[in-house]
């Protein structure tokens, strides 16, 4: 059973480290679903996927100095809140399946955690149309399934009720839907409109949570969308100003979101969460980004042309030396030191950015 005794090495390790901290034994394992703000290298895996990030200059600042499919300088919010809770990144799901061939029983699913985020991906299985491929939500909790069944089997039913009853199931999407409605050519806007259309942003998200609940979830991570007309990739298209209706529909989905997880809480009384408002994070780094130490809120770091989010950040762009001082690392994403500013609010942050607990209260629920 080298399964086993690689999670009592991990244990052991774990109270050597840090003691009789209590950390190590409350949060066991963390699941991470959603798009490329947490993506750590699935999209690797998808040979047609235009969401890809495994090529310089992403990763200048990673440990290895080298790209790893995450789409920043170096780590996203979830390696940030792995950290924080005392374990390793939970590794891409697919690269532990292309490992085993096929996710077969004889494969030891890792004990601590598996992340099924995948860039371009949405709560709306055409959301991904956009980059051609991608893993969409409906997709990752499949996926999750198979790794909720071979827990079981590993760990036994109640021992894996147990392990996943104190892990944490960090939930990240929504930019892609609502980048997506807002694209020129788009077909779901001739559909519905926005307020249709966040609303069942938000109900889509209910149902799969509501599955991840009955296979064993009981504490979510549920970040909110951010100030996504603000990315270089949208001012670009306004004179470097903020794309308002973007931003208006960004907060009516929030909205929509808290109330959605506020009664799922009602009608299952052992669900526990903590609600993330990236957008007011985000906002107060727009607003006053020297109290960051952060001196460039408009332009990408990585990309060529105008706020340098024409060409995005591949091989021939050219990247800035101070990425410490930039809020963006390309076009639509944050740099590690952005990333390590949400990880810091979504593990300790005060009530009016993590309701109604952070993730510090929720690992002691
Ligand atoms: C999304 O795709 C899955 C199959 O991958 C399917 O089972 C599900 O019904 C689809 N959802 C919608 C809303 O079309
Ligand atoms: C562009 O920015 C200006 C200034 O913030 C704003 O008033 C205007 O509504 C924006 N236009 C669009 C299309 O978002």
């Amino acid at each position: 059973m080298a399964s086993l005794s690689m999670s009592a090495f991990l244990f052991f390790l774990c109270v050597f480290v840090f003691g009789t901290s209590v950390l190590c034994e409350s949060v066991p394992g963390l699941y991470v679903f959603g798009d490329s703000l947490v993506d750590v290298g699935n999209n690797n895996y998808l040979s047609l996927s235009l969401a890809k990030a495994d090529f310089p200059h992403n990763g200048v600042d990673f440990p290895t100095g080298k790209a790893t499919g995450r789409f920043s300088n170096g780590k996203n919010a979830a390696d940030f809140l792995a950290e924080k809770v005392g374990l390793p990144s939970a590794p891409p799901y697919l690269s532990l399946v292309s490992k085993s061939k096929k996710l077969s029983s004889s494969s030891a699913t890792v004990v601590t955690g598996v992340s099924f985020a995948s860039g371009g991906a949405g709560i709306f299985n055409g959301t991904d149309e956009l980059f051609k491929q991608s893993i969409p939500l409906t997709k990752q909790v499949g996926f999750y399934s198979l790794v909720h069944d071979q827990l079981v089997q590993q760990m036994g039913s109640e021992g894996a009720q147990a392990h996943l009853a104190k892990s944490l199931f960090l939930v990240v999407i929504g930019s892609n839907d609502l980048f997506g409605y807002f694209n020129k050519d788009s077909k779901v806007s001739k559909q519905y409109t926005p307020q249709q259309y966040v609303d069942l942003m938000v109900s889509t998200l209910k149902e799969l949570m509501k599955k991840m609940y009955e296979m064993g979830a009981r504490k979510f991570v549920v970040s909110g969308v951010g100030v996504i007309g603000c990315c270089p990739a949208q001012r670009k298209q306004n004179s470097s100003e903020c794309k308002v209706e973007a931003n208006h529909w960004s907060v009516k989905y929030n909205e929509g979101l808290k109330a959605s997880l506020h009664e799922m809480k009602l009608e299952s009384s052992d669900m526990h969460y903590s609600y993330f408002d990236t957008y007011n994070v985000m906002n107060g780094l727009i607003q006053d980004p020297e109290k960051y130490g952060i001196t460039e809120i408009k332009a990408a770091c990585c990309g060529l042309g105008n706020l340098k989010a024409d060409i995005p950040c591949i091989p021939i762009s050219k990247y800035c030396s101070n990425r410490k001082d930039h809020l963006f690392w390309d076009l639509y994403h944050p740099t590690e030191s952005t990333s390590s500013i949400f990880a810091g609010h979504i593990y300790s942050g005060s009530q009016d950015v993590a309701t109604p607990v952070n993730v510090e209260q929720l690992v002691n629920v």
